[in-house]
């Protein structure tokens, strides 16, 4: 008889967001590549963060620091959620201690009407190579993730020029401007769908939408005014073959709207005890999180009880994705972070 070659083992991050069985939980950062690391200092001392994600090798560089450094199961792709706004026709800067600045906000019908279609290959493509570069860098190592941001989280950009705390200006144009609202968010579900479609095709094996701002909304608003627009995307990723997953923070009251909405995985934030998201979630649905970033700078005792309070909420239910509630802080010790890794693989294998 000809021996049985078993099927390649799919990576324990592929596993979880899927629900099958895995050796230990996975884990990984959002935020994983960045300003903690002095691998990241010294390359952001000579490049601007804009500059950092435009030549694919640059991007691809930063995208597998943590990799080697951190022994994470899954690496993020070096970009940012605002790049694909650029070929749409934003002028953006990253200026230095602020955030993001948007030069020609987006505020009026003229404004919606100025946003163009993006064709991925054609303007994104330094995105796309990195993703390439990334792939063949890592062969069958660790999974990469994809992302976007999701179009309520880039709207308020867009709509606010900036950061901002309330997003007071973008709840005014959602509830008193509704046509604009929805041409706007319909311009940019097309886009972030065709971008994420055009990662996965380049080889990205997982992607990941940030609507990290939608916390801010109600969950009748949210059902209005962005629940549609996320649909959209995730049918459009459907058939593409990579689980999704479905990000935001202080999403306590729109955990179940978020599921509607779509991903195979849904990304809780700290404030929301991991078991009682899950609940609410339902079963048949993969959960990521949710240790607080501001964690990574407790004692260790204090630490390792808090990453052994999220393991214990999950419970070995299949589908658990250790990650932050949201990203890591620009000031946390490597040696933690790597730390918080080797604790939850070690706290969660069944023995191998
Ligand atoms: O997770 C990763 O390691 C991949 C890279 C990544 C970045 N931004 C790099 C970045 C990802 C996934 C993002 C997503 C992103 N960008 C989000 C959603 C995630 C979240 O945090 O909620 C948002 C809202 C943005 C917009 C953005 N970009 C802000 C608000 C800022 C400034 C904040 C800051 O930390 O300075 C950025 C800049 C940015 N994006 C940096 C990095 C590493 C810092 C750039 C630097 O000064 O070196």
């Amino acid at each position: 008889m000809a021996p049985i070659t078993p099927a390649p083992q799919e990576h324990r991050f592929l596993a979880a967001c899927r629900r099958q069985p895995v050796d230990c939980t996975p884990v990984w950062f959002m935020r994983q590549a960045g300003r903690y690391m002095s691998e990241y200092r010294a390359l952001r001392a000579r490049y601007s963060m804009l500059e950092l994600c435009t030549p694919p090798e640059l991007a691809a560089q930063v995208t597998l620091q943590p990799v080697a450094a951190l022994g994470v199961d899954a690496a993020i792709l070096f970009a940012d959620i605002l790049l694909p706004l650029v070929p749409m026709g934003i002028d953006l800067d990253f200026s230095a201690g602020e955030g993001p600045v948007i030069h020609n906000p987006v505020r009026s019908e003229d404004d919606v009407a100025a946003l163009r279609p993006v064709d991925p290959a054609a303007s994104l493509n330094n995105v796309l190579q990195a993703v390439r570069l990334v792939r063949r860098a890592l062969g069958e190592k660790v999974p990469l993730i994809g992302f976007a941001g999701a179009p309520f989280t880039l709207a308020s950009y867009l709509i606010e020029g900036g950061g901002s705390r309330q997003l007071a200006r973008t709840r005014q144009m959602m509830y008193s401007r509704p046509a604009l609202w929805q041409s706007l968010m319909e311009k940019l579900a097309r886009v972030i769908a065709a971008y994420l479609s055009a990662q996965v095709d380049a080889g990205a094996q997982a992607v990941q939408l940030f609507d990290s701002w939608v916390g801010v909304l109600a969950p009748d608003d949210y059902r209005r005014f962005v629940l549609p627009y996320n649909q959209i995307i995730f049918s459009a990723l459907a058939e593409c073959g990579a689980p999704t997953i479905h990000f935001g923070t202080g999403t306590a009251s729109l955990l179940g709207a978020m599921r509607e909405a779509g991903g195979d995985v849904i990304g809780v934030d700290w404030t929301t005890p991991l078991d009682q998201a899950w609940d609410t979630l339902g079963a048949g649905i993969a959960v990521q999180g949710n240790l607080d970033p501001a964690a990574l700078f407790a004692p260790p005792d204090e630490l390792e009880l808090r990453v052994r309070t999220i393991l214990a909420q999950a419970a070995g239910r299949p589908g658990h994705i250790f990650n932050l509630g949201h990203g890591i802080l620009p000031e946390t010790p490597v040696d933690t972070v790597k730390r918080v890794v080797d604790m939850v693989h070690e706290v969660t294998s069944h023995g191998n």
